[in-house]
This record gives structure tokens, C-alpha cells and sequence, in this order.
């Protein structure tokens, strides 16, 4: 891929068609991208304390170049801060702002930034246009792709939230030079999911050769391979892509994107969330495929390729909390109806199924993951 190849991704979901444009030096090009789709001429751009100086002026610059006037609400980076209160105060800042229902929101940074920026978005005025330029790389592939918006309360994480797709998803995988190497890492947990998701040809991409090998050692993600970076996240949209606009709003197949994530959710949760999600995530899938593989319901191979390119990444395939404590937020777990739990099963890669399962099935399965 040459430096000035890019990947534009149709994301034609019910509620909005849009398109997730990624590649390599792509911030200075928003302003001419965001012109067309909005009437207003003001925009906020929603950011955090880490992101607003490494990438906020040259963003700034960008949008003010195409017409616009530009507020900015900057708060301290962190998923703490995804709260009701900031959530409260951007929209201060909005009405403070002037702004209109024709104008429009730029969330610039990770899945946090993106999750509270676009739920602002999404009441507003009942609901203003919000562009999202993803800047962590579990923002490019997950967060920023598909509406979901979401701010969390001392309830639980994401439990305030409303559905929101993007006018647009701006992905300039070159930002990622400035992410501490530990953080991109644990964004492969959920690329490997999607690999597996996909088939044999994306997770063989991600297995063999892993692109995260010149980061050994390394303070930041400078020595990244940009050209093959822009490749695998490009990938990645578009699994998540084909998924949420085959079911926007998660009735059945968008299910499949939880693969490993009810045991993760557990881990993280039993950790007290000193674990990453993304490792958390591969935790999850590992235990959860050891665990059906001694229930016969994935292959023995699959789950072994499947430990392999987890381990090939540094993430854990176990996880170091008590099997009780792990079924005891299985039952807590929100997605669970009843008796029951949606297990999302790999039958092989590529194919994957969510199964409604007796929860004490599941903790069967849960504890034969655990223990081989
Ligand atoms: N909406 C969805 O569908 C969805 C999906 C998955 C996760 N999420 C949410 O995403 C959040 C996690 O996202 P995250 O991992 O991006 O966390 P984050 O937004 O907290 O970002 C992680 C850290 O990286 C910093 N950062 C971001 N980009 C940077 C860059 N280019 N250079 C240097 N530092 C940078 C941030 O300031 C922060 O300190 C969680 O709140 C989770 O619930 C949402």
C-alpha cells in the first residue's frame, strides 16, 4: 500500500449510509471531508487531555480551512471520566456553544472520547450529526464503527447510551505513532476476535508475522509498519461493518461480536478492571474455546491456532481469578435472560454461532476452560 492509498468502507446501516475512510495522513483532509456532510457552520470538536495536544490544533486547523467555527471541549483522558457529570458539561458546552441542530460534533480520540462525544451528539437537541475520528486502534477497529454511544454509571459500564451511527469515520492510522505500545497491544484481543469471526484469511493475516513485533522494548508505536497497519484495520472495519448493517441494533447477529466477551466482561470485573479489555477479551475467547472444545463443541485445531496467535501477541490465555468468581458475575451479567445466556460458540473460524444456553451449562463450560 503506498502512502497515499487509502480504503473508503460503505457502511450502509439502516438508520444512515456512511463511510469509514482509512489510511495514512488523512487529519489534515477532515475539514474537506466533514464540509459536505454538514448544513451548520459550527462544530465542537469533543476530545481528552491526551489526544487535544498531540492532534487538536492540526484538526482544529483542518476543519477551520473549510468554513467552520470551531469550539472545543477538552476533559482528562481516562474511562473514569466517561460519567454522567462530563457527559453533563459537554452538553453545557454545546448549548454554550450556540450550537444547532444543523451543526455537528467531531469526537477526536479513543473508544472513550468517541462513546461520550457521540451520546452527547445523540441528545443534543433530540439527536445532532457526530463525525468520528478514532485515535487509540480499539477505537479504528471497534468503537467508533457501528453507533453504539455510551457513558457509564456507578451501575455498570455503558448503561446510559442511545444508538447514533457516524456521518462519518475519518481513521488516519498514523496517529497510532504516539499510543504507548501496552495500549495497542491489548487492542489485538479484539482483532483477533474479529479473525476469527472472518475466516482463515484475516486471521491468518493476524497470526502469522505479528505487526506488533518492531514494538518490543519500544516507548511508543513509532516503528510500526504504517502501510500494513492501514491493511489490518481496514480489514477489521469491515468485518465489524458487515456485521452491524446486516442488525444495527443488536437483535441476533451483532451478538457474534461478544465472542469472549461474557467471560471477559467476568475477568475484567474480578480484576477490579486493573486488566485491559482487549486482553480480558482474548482471556475470555481462550477459556471459552478450551472450554467447548471439552464440550465438543469447537475443534480441538481451532482452539489450539486460536491459543497461538493469542499467545503470539503477549495476551493471556488464562485468566487468574477463582472459577466462582467468574460465574457468579455470569449470572449478574446483563445479557442474560433468565435462565439462560447466549453463548457465542466458534463452530470454526469463520463461523460462529450464538447459542441460547441453560446458565449452569455454560458455567460447565466455563469451568472446563478454566482448568485445562
Ligand atoms: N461503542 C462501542 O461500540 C465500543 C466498543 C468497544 C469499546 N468501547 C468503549 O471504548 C472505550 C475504550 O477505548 P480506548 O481503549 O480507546 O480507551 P481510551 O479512549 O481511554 O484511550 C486510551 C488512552 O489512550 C489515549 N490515546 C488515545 N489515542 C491516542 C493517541 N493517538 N496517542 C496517544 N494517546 C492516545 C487516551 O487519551 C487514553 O489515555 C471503553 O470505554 C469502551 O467501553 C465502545
Amino acid at each position: 500500500m503506498s502512502a497515499s492509498r487509502r480504503e473508503v468502507i460503505d457502511v450502509p446501516t439502516a438508520s444512515r449510509a456512511y463511510e469509514v475512510v482509512c489510511g495514512r495522513a488523512l487529519l489534515d483532509e477532515l475539514g474537506t471531508m466533514v464540509r459536505p456532510l454538514v448544513k451548520g457552520d459550527s462544530l465542537l470538536i469533543v476530545t481528552d487531555s491526551h489526544v487535544w495536544p498531540l492532534y487538536g490544533q492540526r484538526v482544529a486547523d483542518s476543519l477551520r480551512a473549510s468554513g467552520f467555527s470551531i469550539n472545543v471541549f477538552v476533559f482528562e483522558a481516562g474511562e473514569a471520566q466517561k460519567n454522567l457529570q462530563t457527559y453533563a458539561t459537554c452538553l453545557e458546552v454545546m448549548a454554550q456553544s450556540g450550537l444547532t441542530r444543523d451543526d455537528a460534533v467531531v469526537a477526536l480520540g479513543g473508544g472513550v472520547v468517541g462513546d461520550l462525544g457521540g451520546f452527547a451528539a445523540a441528545t443534543y437537541m433530540r439527536g445532532i450529526t457526530v463525525v468520528q475520528v478514532p485515535t487509540s486502534l480499539l477505537a479504528m477497529v471497534d468503537s467508533s464503527v457501528g453507533g453504539k454511544t455510551a457513558v457509564d454509571l456507578q451501575g455498570g459500564k455503558n448503561l446510559a447510551g442511545a444508538f447514533l451511527q457516524p456521518a462519518l469515520v475519518l481513521e488516519d492510522v498514523e496517529a497510532l505513532a504516539t499510543l504507548s505500545p501496552a495500549l495497542l497491544m491489548d487492542a489485538f484481543g479484539e482483532i483477533i476476535k474479529h479473525g476469527v469471526l472472518a475466516g482463515p484469511e484475516l486471521f491468518n493475516a493476524i497470526a502469522e508475522n505479528p505487526v506488533t513485533a518492531p514494538l518490543m522494548g519500544a516507548v511508543d508505536c513509532s516503528a510500526l509498519d504504517f502501510d500494513r497497519m492501514a491493511a489490518l484495520v481496514s480489514a477489521n472495519v469491515r468485518v465489524k461493518r458487515d456485521v452491524v448493517v446486516e442488525d444495527e441494533r443488536e437483535s441476533g447477529l451483532r451478538q457474534t461480536l461478544n465472542l469472549g466477551h461474557t467471560i471477559g466482561h467476568a475477568i475484567e470485573a474480578a480484576s477490579n478492571y486493573t486488566l485491559g479489555h482487549g486482553s480480558c477479551v482474548a482471556a475470555g475467547l481462550a477459556i471459552l474455546c478450551r472450554g467447548a472444545t471439552a464440550h465438543g463443541l469447537t475443534p480441538a485445531p481451532v482452539t489450539r491456532a486460536i491459543l497461538r496467535c493469542i499467545e503470539a501477541y503477549g495476551l493471556p490465555t488464562h485468566a487468574n481469578v477463582p472459577a466462582d468468581a467468574i460465574i457468579e458475575r455470569l449470572r449478574a451479567d446483563k445479557k442474560r435472560h433468565g435462565s439462560t445466556v447466549n453463548a457465542v460458540i466458534v463452530r470454526f473460524l469463520g463461523d460462529v454461532e450464538v447459542v441460547p444456553m441453560d446458565i449452569d451449562r455454560f458455567a460447565e463450560i466455563v469451568r472446563a476452560g478454566l482448568s485445562s
